[in-house]
Parts: structure tokens; C-alpha cells; sequence
């Protein structure tokens, strides 16, 4: 496998020879190609040593391209990836300029191009640089991460560069496993969520959040832009996943009609806690202010059928759990809710729960299909696979023209 490793020059070029090494582990052969401000932040000297081919920077260095050419380097590429992906490097792609080496071999390459971007995380939400993302996306430019966390200004939020092992692991996964989701959007929910009482206080459930986690993993890994809705979980954010975490099931539900326009799979694998308590007090309720205390509960919006009742919406995924006459209540619930499939298992007696394993059964118009039992992660892939393969049927079969960018709610169609 030949990588051209792209360097633009952000802070977290300095993280680079550990991605060269990473990639090579994985015995994959790695060409660097760096920007002129890359050079501000890492040595060529060290990533010549680490990657043990001579660095490429200049489009007029008589010397390099005589021995390959720029165009004869975009044809060896199997794979090119820009890490760290800055705004400008990512503005150029976008408008297709030629104006160095890097830029130049991302327009002669038929080889798939993956950026992980690595900013400051006022500059990533800026509203030119999402749409510079959006744009490279529909192009079916792969883009991994950013992560959360602290970031080299002192600041905190979305714009870190992933670390360099999960860029190795996602790059070279997808180009050994088919990438069944490239240019395709799929948002996950997962987890719990908790429903205030009172500040100090919450409704909530024993979700761990396993099942939707690796099912969004399993998405990133097949070449998908994933996103993920999560309700509070331990569990660490997975690679190459973007996040939105949020508390209650109208967060969730909010989050989940904010990217429905842009969304083509939503798989709902979070348990939304069924009633809210209608008034939430502003102060902790106090034991000696009442006599026996009883909460008023209102049901909380659907956040799946919600999205189901789209025209045109996504295709939609739901999970059920159920503790008896499974296929009974999944068939139900599949048609009550409007789903094109539906994952149901039984949960109760230390099954699904907050388990490694899982068991399902999966059934869509027409088709059923029994997995496990097997650890999440695999029971993600399988899941993804198969969810992708009913996508593209139902896309298939569909006779509707390609046009519905904007999505309505039914009722209001
Ligand atoms: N779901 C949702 N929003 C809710 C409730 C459920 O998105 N407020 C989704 C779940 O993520 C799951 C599916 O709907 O994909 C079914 O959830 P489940 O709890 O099994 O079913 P309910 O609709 O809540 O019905 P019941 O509790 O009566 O079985």
C-alpha cells in the first residue's frame, strides 16, 4: 500500500513521524509531501529519517521530479491522506487551486484522499469551514475527526487532530474492507439520556452506549461521514466519529431534526427514557417540603419516528428491546414508527444491557436475518454491512427523482 502523507502546517505536524511510524507498522510505504508552512513545525530532516524516502515540498524542484514526477507520484498513490488538514489547505481543495505540490497531486490522483483536520475549534465551527467540509465530502473526500479535547492554543472543543494510530487504523481499514458508506452521511444515537427531576437529580436507564458506539465505529470504518448523538456513557469517543453529546431525549431530539437535511442513514440505537417529569423545579426538592413526593410524567418525543416521518427523510434503523414476543412488538414497532428495518433484542435477565455481547434478530419489509451471540464491536460491522446493503436497495428500487435536498415532516408536505 503506497500513502502520500500530506503535511499543511498546523501545530499537530509535530504528532507526524508518529503517524509515518504507525503507518508503516502496518507495512504500508509512505511518500511525504509537505506544505512550505508545515516546515515551520517539523523537520524534514526527522521525517526523512522515519519514513526513509526523501521529503517532497517543491512543484519546481528540477531534481525530485525528475526521478518521479508529481503526476508519476499521484498515479503510485494507493491512498492520500493530509494530516494535519488545516482551514487554508482545506479552502484550496475545496476550490480546486493547484497552487503547490500537495494541492496539485490531490487534483491528478484517482487514488481516494482522506484529511484529518487540525484547528483551533472556533476556526472548525466557522461557518466557511463547514461548508468547505461539506463541500469536500460530497466529493467523497474522506474527513476524519476532528476530535474533542484540549487543544495546543489552551483552549478546549471540537478541532484536534486525531491520534496518529486511529488515522493509521481507519486509513488502512478502509482500503483493505470495501468502503460500502464512502459519501454517505449516518447518524447514530446511542446511550442513555437522563431526564432532570430537579438540578441534583435525574430519570434514567442502564444503557451503556456499547451498541450504539460500535455501530457508529463500524460506520467511519466503511468510509461513512459518522455522527454521533450520545447520551452520558463512559465510553471513549470512537475514531473518526464525529460527536454531539447531550443530556435529555429533547436534546437528543433536537440534534437529531438539526442534521436530518443532511443525513441518509439514522440508525436509533440510544434508550431515550420513555417520560420526562413535566415541571422541573429550579432549586433540589427538599424532604421536609413534602409529604410523599409524586412526579407528573409526560412522554417524551420520539426521537426515531420523528425522523421516519420525513419525506423523503433518511433511511431509518430503530432497535427494540424487549423482554418477550419479540418479532410480535419489533414487526409493531417497525410499522408504528415508520422504519425501513429494525434490530430487536431481548433484554432482561443480564441480556443486552450494559453486556460485551449481544444477540440479535434484524427484520425488514420482506427479510429477516439472525445475528450472535457476539462481542458489540463485530455484531457493529455485521450490523453496518447489512444496513448498507438494504440502503442501497431501497435505492435501487426507489422511483423517486434524486431531488429532495430540503425534507419536510409528512403532515406539513
Ligand atoms: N426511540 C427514540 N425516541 C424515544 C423512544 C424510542 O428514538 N423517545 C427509539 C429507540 O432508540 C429505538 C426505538 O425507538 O430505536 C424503540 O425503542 P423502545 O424503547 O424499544 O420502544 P418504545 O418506542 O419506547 O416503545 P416501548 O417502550 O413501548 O416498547
Amino acid at each position: 500500500m503506497n500513502i502520500v502523507l500530506g503535511i499543511s502546517g498546523s501545530v499537530a505536524a509535530y504528532k507526524t513521524p508518529e503517524l509515518v511510524r504507525q503507518l508503516r507498522k502496518r507495512g504500508a510505504e509512505v511518500q511525504i509531501v509537505m506544505t512550505a508552512s508545515a516546515e515551520e513545525f517539523v523537520t524534514e530532516t526527522s521525517l526523512q529519517a522515519v519514513s526513509g524516502r526523501p521529503i517532497r515540498s517543491n512543484l519546481w524542484d528540477k531534481e525530485a521530479e525528475a526521478s518521479m514526477s508529481h503526476i508519476e507520484l499521484a498515479r503510485w498513490a494507493d491512498r492520500v491522506v493530509i494530516a494535519p488538514a488545516t482551514a487554508e489547505i482545506m479552502a484550496r481543495l475545496a476550490s480546486g487551486a493547484a497552487s503547490d505540490l500537495l494541492t496539485t497531486l490531490c487534483l491528478a490522483t484517482e487514488a481516494p484522499i482522506a484529511i484529518a483536520p487540525a484547528m483551533n475549534h472556533v476556526m472548525w465551527s466557522n461557518a466557511a469551514v463547514q461548508s468547505n467540509r461539506d463541500t469536500l465530502i460530497e466529493r467523497g473526500i474522506r474527513v476524519l475527526g476532528p476530535g474533542e479535547g484540549d487543544q495546543a492554543c489552551g483552549e478546549t472543543g471540537a478541532g484536534r487532530m486525531l491520534e496518529p494510530e486511529d488515522i493509521a487504523v481507519l486509513v488502512l481499514d478502509d482500503a483493505t474492507t470495501a468502503s460500502l458508506l464512502s459519501g454517505k452521511t449516518v447518524v447514530v444515537t446511542a446511550g442513555p439520556t437522563r431526564e432532570p427531576i430537579d438540578p441534583v437529580r435525574y430519570i434514567s436507564n442502564r444503557s451503556s452506549g456499547k451498541m450504539g458506539y460500535a455501530i457508529a465505529a463500524a460506520a467511519a470504518e466503511q468510509g461513512a461521514r459518522a455522527v454521533l448523538i450520545s447520551g452520558p456513557t463512559t465510553l471513549p469517543d470512537p475514531a473518526g466519529v464525529e460527536m454531539i453529546y447531550v443530556q435529555t431525549g429533547e436534546e437528543m431530539h433536537r440534534a437529531a431534526q438539526s442534521l436530518v437535511n443532511e443525513t441518509d442513514i439514522f440508525i436509533a440505537a440510544a434508550a431515550v427514557a420513555d417520560y420526562r417529569p413535566a415541571k422541573v423545579p429550579d432549586h433540589k426538592i427538599k424532604k421536609s417540603q413534602t409529604d410523599g413526593l409524586q412526579i407528573d410524567l409526560v412522554p417524551s418525543t420520539d426521537v426515531l419516528a420523528s425522523v421516519a416521518a420525513f419525506v423523503d427523510g433518511p433511511f431509518t434503523v430503530g432497535f427494540a428491546a424487549e423482554t418477550e414476543n419479540l418479532r410480535q412488538y419489533a414487526l409493531d414497532k417497525m410499522e408504528r414508527k415508520g422504519l425501513d428495518m429494525i434490530i430487536a433484542n431481548e433484554v432482561g435477565d443480564g441480556r443486552g444491557f450494559d453486556q460485551d455481547d449481544n444477540t440479535v434478530q434484524v427484520f425488514w419489509s420482506g427479510g429477516e436475518q439472525a445475528f450472535g451471540p457476539t462481542d458489540k464491536v463485530q455484531l457493529g460491522r455485521d450490523l453496518v454491512e447489512l444496513v448498507a446493503d438494504r440502503f442501497d436497495q431501497s435505492c435501487d428500487d426507489s422511483t423517486q427523482p434524486e431531488l429532495s435536498i430540503l425534507r419536510f415532516p409528512k403532515d406539513t408536505a
